[in-house]
């Protein structure tokens, strides 16, 4: 039995609880939260024991891996503490809120030989692999990225010095996907809107992306809706133009193909095979999210400061 420990009792590692609950070979050993209620209210869920902390957490012992599903802020101790007792972690994205934090975690991961994933569950999706596969040959000229969506029901969110923002905090899935399909990013100019309110995260922006392979980009995020309106990117290539949101495929306007929905259960299935040292596709390894959380973060950096970033700026 694979023994794992959570840290943080949201929404997201509810989700997590739920889907390692129905592995027969994983048990949920316990549930840390700052917030004892949540803690309690998931650990009871699942039969396990709840804790006020990451650090009470480790301390009562017999873990093999630890899910760190905290909100942006909090990253970096619990990643750290559960690495310096040896125990591989999966950690929800964004990786932190600056790229020194996450870059401490990726060098200890590396340092340890640990496996790690990282919540990029969109990389799972079969239709992924169909694009993949439909795009073979062909190089992506152009790539079309939307989030165009409400504010997630969360108290941190709106504060961009606890969330990050939405690019950070929510198109870095997107972003992702436009690594794997188009490839990487060497310049991205981020125009925000106006925002009617001070201090909050921007509301919505437009940004263009220039690809290292020559390829050029657009990405559009809003958080003004009531409803999630449009999330997915799109992709062209020569003679081909590919629509993917995490449930559809659509193909040259034409072909719908849906997706299996099993997404969220193998990107912790693989994770867990790591774990139990089984033939495994983590295909969002620790080191490799870093990679997106650059991008992510070269696009937050050139939104505060209204001007265009290279990727190779100083972050
Ligand atoms: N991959 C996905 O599809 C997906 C989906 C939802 C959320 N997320 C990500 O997961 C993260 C959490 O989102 P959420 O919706 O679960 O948020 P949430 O606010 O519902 O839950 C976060 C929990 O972490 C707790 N917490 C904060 N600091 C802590 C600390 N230092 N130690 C222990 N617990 C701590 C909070 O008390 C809270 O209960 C976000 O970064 C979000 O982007 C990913």
């Amino acid at each position: 039995m694979t023994r794992v420990g959570i840290v943080g009792a949201g929404n997201v590692a509810a989700r997590h609880a739920d889907v390692l609950s129905a592995f027969p070979d994983v048990a949920i050993a316990g549930i840390a939260d700052t917030d004892p209620r949540r803690a309690e209210a998931l650990a009871s869920k699942h039969g396990s024991p709840a804790f006020g902390g990451h650090a009470d957490l480790l301390s009562a012992g017999g873990l093999d891996a630890v899910y760190v599903c905290v909100p942006p802020f909090a990253h970096g101790n619990p990643e750290l503490d559960a690495l310096s007792c040896n125990l591989p972690i999966f950690v929800e994205k964004p990786l932190s809120l600056d790229l020194k934090t996450a870059e401490s975690i990726a060098s200890e991961i590396e340092r340890r030989s640990l496996p790690s994933a990282v919540g990029h569950h969109w990389r799972y999706l079969d239709i992924v692999q169909q694009a993949r596969d439909l795009l073979s040959g062909r190089p992506v000229r152009l790539a079309l990225g939307h989030w165009l969506d409400k504010v997630p029901p969360v108290a941190w969110w709106l504060n961009p010095t606890m969330s990050g923002g939405q690019i950070l905090e929510q198109a870095v899935h997107v972003l992702d996907l436009a690594r794997l399909l188009v490839g990487e990013v060497s310049m991205v100019h981020v125009v925000p809107a106006e925002n009617p309110v001070d201090g909050e995260v921007d509301r919505a922006s437009a940004a263009v992306l220039r690809f290292s392979g020559g390829a050029a980009g657009l990405l559009a995020t809003s958080c003004l809706l009531t409803h999630k309106h449009r999330v997915g990117l799109e992709v062209c290539a020569d003679g081909i133009a590919l629509e993917l949101s995490e449930t559809r495929l659509l193909v040259d306007g034409e072909r719908s193909i849906e997706d299996d929905g099993q997404a969220k259960v193998r990107v912790d299935r693989e994770f867990i095979n790591a774990v139990q040292g089984k033939q495994a596709e983590v295909r969002v390894p620790y080191g490799e999210a870093l990679r997106t959380h650059r991008l992510a973060l070269a696009l937050a950096k050139s939104a505060v400061e209204r001007r265009p970033v290279t990727l190779d700026d100083d972050q």
